[in-house]
């Protein structure tokens, strides 16, 4: 039976270990020959700009010995009105796999729930496993472990952050989200996280409180794509929550600092701290290939 990874939670902890694992193998050059979707085409649907999904699946696609077929939904039969459905079922007899970035997650379900082949979300308003993956092989290179660490989410409760809180509440880490109110992550997501989690994941108002003593600070835009309604009055409700040194100073001596990208220098993070000694932030990007390509050698049969 194919095997979709529309949320983070469709992998137990062992999967992603075994994922985080064989992904570093891949970054060392371990086995990094194998040619798993030899022959194979694996499309890439995406509704919105992407630098570093599309980038780094398409490279990963090609090392692995498929093709990448990038497709505009614009362009296709989708965009004069053809259903998903029936896209899912004529893609399924060509590809071996599809990415999908959307707008609406539900777009992604019915995609699944058509498609015959494994359906991986490149990104949507509720998720964004693929960066999960990678955030949790950069805090692993970085302080060896994940189990009880401290993570502090500062600013948006979004997309990638509702990813982390599964991440969180699966590889056991505790997390400290600080956002103003009403911009509060998923409350269905943290629900079901809470009740699975053994460490634990609270939502704060004071980012201070959030970064105290933490072993990782992270951050995202305060205006993710699609949602550029009222944006400036987004912008002021987060004008405290910048990641910036002072910031960082409430945090552990040794605090890393992720941001899933793109960023805005000034705004949720300073210039000075994206380019200081606690980021990691290029590491993360890079490990997009990595995970990816160990998540498509899982899930592409
Ligand atoms: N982090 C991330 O998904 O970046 P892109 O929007 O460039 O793909
Ligand atoms: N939250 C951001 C993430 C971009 C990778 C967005 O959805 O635009």
């Amino acid at each position: 039976m194919k095997k979709d990874f529309l949320s983070l939670l469709e992998l137990s902890s062992v999967d992603v270990t075994n994922l985080l694992k064989r992904a570093l193998d891949l970054k060392t050059g371990v086995d990094a020959d194998a040619r798993p979707l030899s022959g194979g085409s694996i499309g890439m649907l995406f509704e919105k700009p992407s630098t570093r999904t599309r980038i780094s699946f398409e490279v990963g696609i090609y090392q692995l010995g498929g093709q990448p077929i990038y497709m505009n939904p614009s362009e296709l039969q989708l965009g004069r009105g053809e259903s998903l459905r029936d896209t899912a079922g004529i893609l399924s007899r060509y590809l071996r796999g599809i990415v999908i970035r959307t707008s609406s997650h539900t777009t992604l379900e019915t995609f699944a729930a058509g498609a015959s082949i494994p359906v991986i979300n490149g990104l949507s308003d509720l998720h964004h496993p693929c960066q999960a993956l990678a955030d949790l092989m950069t805090i692993q290179e970085n302080k060896n472990r994940l189990k009880d660490l401290k993570v502090a989410f500062i600013g948006d409760g979004n997309n990638v952050c509702n990813s982390l809180i599964e991440a969180a509440a699966l590889m056991e880490f505790n997390l400290d989200i600080a956002c103003p109110e009403g911009f509060e992550p998923d409350a269905g997501i943290l629900e079901n996280a809470r009740a699975s989690a053994k460490s634990e994941i609270i939502i704060l108002r004071d980012p201070r409180e959030a970064a105290g003593m933490a072993d990782v600070i992270y951050t995202d835009v305060w205006v993710s794509m699609g949602q550029e309604k009222n944006a400036d009055e987004k912008k002021r409700k987060l004008s405290d929550y910048q990641v910036n040194s002072r910031l960082l100073a409430c945090a552990k001596k040794d605090v890393t600092v992720l941001h899933c990208l793109p960023a805005h220098r000034g705004e949720e993070i300073t210039a000075e701290v994206m380019d200081g000694p606690h980021s990691v932030i290029f590491d993360q990007a890079e490990n997009r290939l990595h995970t990816q390509k160990a998540l498509l050698e899982l899930l592409i049969r």
